[in-house]
């Protein structure tokens, strides 16, 4: 026990105090006894020690000295003893209060120095994605076909088979049927109708107009599905763009202005078109719509000096099909073949894609390798 310690338990007559000043130096001892221990309490948790160790009730300085000192005092240093201890409770109170704001505030500050904000710091840049190739061409197209009146409409990629085949003109027993090889859903027993992931976006022609009179100028982006054996030109889930334009009075050249339009706004100036007699069951005349060759300029000899591999030498690259929509098409959807006219085409998206941007095996569409989506941010 150090001496202060055993002196707070001592009365004052124990301690041999005989005059006013020896009460004096005793509460100096407390009082720097006091400052040493207030410098020490630096946090909270020694904060509360100190503050206890002052003021709390049962042994706490103060009510030793009350106890001790003060209460036993005889009536002529009491007056004294009490003077001394005012002064001392006083100060010790003030000092404990100004060292808890004091302490509160350090940690303020170090709670602020630690969560501090450096506003000139570079910004942390988040790796934004970007949109896949595929739906980058559709938005070009889109683009393209809006700016001279088409809208845009989308349908379902599970079809019936009346959509994808019948009201398209090619009945159950149609050998173009056997061209796509089709993935049916397996239903319960009992289902209304079979269905069948669409095979083309050509379904889209008779949901329009089964809705819309004409004039209808409506472009359809999708998703389509065969059961191709997957190659370098072949996915079993590839892209369409389906065009129809049906009106009172829509010809043929209509219909070739509009693709030429198309296809020169697309690939630039320079390519050249042609059309071939081709057969679809849902238009007719029918054709397949052929452009110079990009990788040869049409020349169909590569820059090698070589046979041009991408159009083996012919100049041209076949693109999409489409032709005059056939008036038997018209009896599916309530229109008068005799008062209407138009034209339809159908687009393969990954494979204008690959034309236009050089790529050579439709897989990487489908692949999400980060080194080939990064050449198209
Ligand atoms: C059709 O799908 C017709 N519906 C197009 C049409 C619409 C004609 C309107 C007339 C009027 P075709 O089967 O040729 O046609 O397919 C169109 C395009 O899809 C092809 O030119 C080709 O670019 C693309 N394509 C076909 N099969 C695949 C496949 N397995 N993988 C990737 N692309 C394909």
């Amino acid at each position: 026990m150090s001496s202060l310690e055993s002196k707070l338990a001592t009365k004052l007559t124990d301690l041999g105090v005989s005059r006013a000043e020896d009460v004096s130096a005793l509460f100096a001892e407390v009082h720097a006894r006091f400052e040493s221990e207030a410098s020490a309490a630096r946090d909270e948790a020694s904060w509360k020690l100190f503050r206890d160790a002052w003021l709390g009730r049962k042994s706490g300085v103060l009510t030793l000295v009350t106890d001790n000192w003060l209460k036993p005092a005889t009536p002529e240093y009491k007056r004294v003893v009490g003077a001394e201890l005012n002064k001392l409770r006083g100060h010790v109170e003030a000092q404990i209060e100004a060292r808890r704001v004091e302490i509160e505030g350090g940690a303020d500050e170090a709670a602020l120095a630690r969560e501090r904000v450096d506003l000139s710091l570079p910004g942390v840049t988040r790796a934004v994605g970007s949109h896949h190739l595929i739906r980058q061409v559709f938005q070009q197209i889109e683009d393209i076909f809006v700016s001279i009146g088409f809208s845009v409409v989308e349908g379902p990629e599970i079809e019936t088979p009346y959509f994808n085949f019948e009201a398209l003109n090619i009945p159950e027993f149609h050998p173009v049927r056997d061209d796509m090889d089709t993935f049916y859903l397996q239903l319960p027993k009992g289902a209304p109708t079979p269905l069948l992931l669409r095979t083309h976006t050509s379904p889209m022609q008779i949901r329009t107009m089964e809705k819309r009179q004409p004039p209808v100028r409506v472009i359809v982006p999708g998703k389509v599905y065969r059961r191709d054996n997957p190659d370098a030109t072949h996915s079993f889930a590839f892209h369409q763009v389906e065009g129809l334009a049906v009106d009172s009075d829509i010809t043929f050249c209509d219909f070739t202005g509009t693709i030429e339009y198309f296809v020169k706004q697309f690939f630039g100036p320079g390519v050249k078109t042609r059309f071939r007699p081709s057969y679809f069951p849902f238009t007719e005349p029918s054709v397949e719509f052929d452009v110079t060759c990009v990788f040869c300029g049409g020349s169909g000899v590569s820059a090698g000096g070589g046979t041009c591999s991408k159009c083996k030498g012919a100049g041209w690259i076949e693109l999409f099909g489409a032709g005059m929509v056939d008036p038997a098409v018209y009896g599916f959807v309530g229109y008068d073949p005799k008062k209407v006219s138009g034209f339809a085409f159908g687009i393969g998206i990954d494979r204008l894609a690959m034309l236009k941007y050089g790529i050579d095996d439709i897989q990487v569409f489908f692949q999400s390798d980060v080194r080939f989506l990064r050449q198209f941010p």
